[in-house]
């Protein structure tokens, strides 16, 4: 399997580097960062404490050519939103196909990318959370949702403090599992946190409180808390460390290469085997 990375010099670039440069059904044919990063012109391998590739990163400027000429089967993309919102659209259209775990993403992004997979037939997956605990997370949140008719609920994630966007995309995603099972769309229940002064629940109106804090290195917990009258349930997942996201990108990459046949989104649950 041939694999670009984008964002090889990141958090997560790195870890996935780290984990497919002792891989070898992999190899890497190319790493991207953004414009005048230090990190330009160093061997992805060796970046991350293994033997040397001979795969440089670059950046991602003139990145059509770029894309023609290493020619993977496969990119994954943990950038940020602006880059990935210029960077997928040329990928795809080479045919590549895609693992997104960028996160902050625009919906119209996400309906055009939606397009042009199906255009150019390169099965790709757009997740929040590669986590394989975390995929069946939501799916337990949903059922219990669907089961507590009248509980409230709310949703609470704790990151890092670089974290750029809020809430995660993780907690965006839970909420919209929550909002489905309550057969109400997210926007017409979403309360992202809860400012000073009176701030009640409206009786007897579906209501999703979303909250999120930034401290410290936290790599990801998310919270989801169900009360009734007289009790609760509290689902908490926690990310111990973000290799648990990497591998599942990795395995993500490996399904869309060996299995993906269509021309389609693919979901975490059919990638991950949740
Ligand atoms: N889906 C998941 O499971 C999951 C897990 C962890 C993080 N994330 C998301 O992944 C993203 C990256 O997280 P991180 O912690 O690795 O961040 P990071 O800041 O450590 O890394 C971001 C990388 O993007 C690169 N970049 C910026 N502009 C670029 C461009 N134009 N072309 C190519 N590369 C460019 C930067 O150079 C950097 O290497 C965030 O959106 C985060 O929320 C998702």
């Amino acid at each position: 399997m041939k694999l670009a990375i984008f964002g090889a010099d990141g958090a997560m670039g790195r870890l996935i580097a780290g984990i497919v440069a002792g891989d070898p059904e992999i190899q890497i044919v190319g790493a991207f960062t953004e414009p005048n990063a230090p990190t330009v012109g160093t061997d992805i391998g060796v970046l991350v404490g293994k033997k040397a590739t001979g795969t440089m990163i670059g950046d991602s400027t003139g990145l059509d050519k770029k894309i023609k000429a290493c020619k993977p089967d496969v990119a994954i993309d943990f950038t940020v939103a602006k880059a990935t919102e210029e960077n997928a659209p040329v990928v795809v259209k080479n045919g590549v196909k895609m693992v997104i775990g960028t996160t902050g993403l625009s919906q119209e992004f996400m309906d055009d990318f939606k397009l042009l997979v199906e255009k150019h037939n390169a099965p790709s997956i757009v997740a929040s959370n590669f986590a394989v605990g975390m995929n069946l997370f939501m799916k337990v949140a949903g059922e219990v949702a669907a089961a507590l008719e009248g509980w409230d609920a709310e949703v609470i994630e704790a990151h890092h403090n670089r974290k750029k966007d809020a809430p995660s995309g993780t907690a965006l995603t839970i909420a919209d599992v929550i909002s489905k099972a309550w057969d109400k769309k997210l926007e017409d229940v979403a309360k992202y946190g809860r400012p000073k002064g009176p701030c009640p629940r409206k009786k007897g109106t579906a209501e999703l409180g979303i909250h999120a804090i930034r401290a410290g290195d936290i790599v990801g917990d998310h919270t989801v808390l169900f009360a009734g009258p007289g009790e609760r349930i509290e689902l908490k997942h926690v990310a111990h460390d973000r290799s648990c996201f990497a591998s599942g990108a990795v395995k993500a990459a490996k399904f869309l290469v060996a299995s993906a046949k269509e021309p389609r989104m693919y979901s975490t649950r059919e990638v991950l085997g949740v």
